[in-house]
């Protein structure tokens, strides 16, 4: 369904992405995961005049206009009922005739998912589409890529920024490393041995420390002071 191979790119002498190459059969959902700089961002850009089933790229940035008034310029009248129900269906139909400023961050990515739906692509990118977000707002705009998936057959790319994430939502998760392709397997193999890899952590890496995860911590039982 899509294959990539040996794609390279670079800016100057510095190669960002450096021959990755991977295939995916089937739509699926995946996470594509790195330290800053590892070249995600220029790899998923770059897979945009390379597929032949076209997609949609999901900026996270909306121009001054309301979503209303834009999905009227650009689409026929037949077309809004059909954008309505895609903003029904993200929880975002009540915000339809609010400028974009006025949205909060959960529901302009909300919005920029609609308008990529509006297209209705085979694959939507997201580069960071829950960066800058609360965790309950995350996991919203998640869960409603994975739903698009899930009932659309759509495939979702998503360059990510926390490994709860990635396992959590993604089928199979990409680790790149100085613009190579240094991982690629499922959240079960996504090891944190794994990931201090990919991210050339040592083993001080902690997972906790970047979770967004809300888990059921309870207050650690008090302990009677023992003697030194
Ligand atoms: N337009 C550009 N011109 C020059 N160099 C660039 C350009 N875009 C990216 N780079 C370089 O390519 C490399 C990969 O950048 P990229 O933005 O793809 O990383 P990233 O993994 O998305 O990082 P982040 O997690 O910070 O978003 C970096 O060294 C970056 O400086
Ligand atoms: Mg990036």
């Amino acid at each position: 369904m899509l294959v990539v191979e040996n794609l390279t790119k670079r800016f100057g002498g510095n190669v960002a992405v450096d021959n990755a190459s991977f295939t995916v059969d089937r739509p699926i959902m995946l996470g594509i995961i790195g330290r800053s700089g590892a070249g995600k961002s220029t790899f998923l850009f770059n897979l945009v005049p390379r597929m032949d089933v076209v997609s949609n790229v999901l900026h996270g940035t909306l121009n001054r206009r309301s979503t209303l008034a834009t999905m009227f310029n650009l689409f026929p009248r037949e077309d809004i009922h059909r954008a309505i129900d895609i903003l029904d269906r993200l929880g975002i139909v009540q915000h339809a005739a609010k400028r974009a400023e006025a949205l909060s961050g959960g529901q302009q990515q909300r919005v920029a998912i609609a308008r990529a739906l509006m297209q209705d692509p085979k694959v939507i990118l997201a580069d960071e589409p829950i960066a800058s977000l609360d965790p309950m707002n995350a996991q919203i705009v998640m869960d409603a890529l994975r739903r698009i998936h899930d009932e659309d057959g759509r495939m979702v790319i998503a360059n990510l920024h926390t490994l709860d994430t990635a396992r959590r939502y993604c089928d199979r998760v990409i680790g790149m490393r100085d613009g190579r392709i240094v991982f690629d397997g499922t959240p079960e193999q996504l090891t944190t041995g794994v990931a201090r890899d990919i991210y050339g952590a040592d083993e001080t890496f902690s997972e906790e420390a970047t979770s967004t995860e809300i888990r059921d911590h309870r207050a650690a039982p008090v302990r009677a002071a023992t003697p030194a």
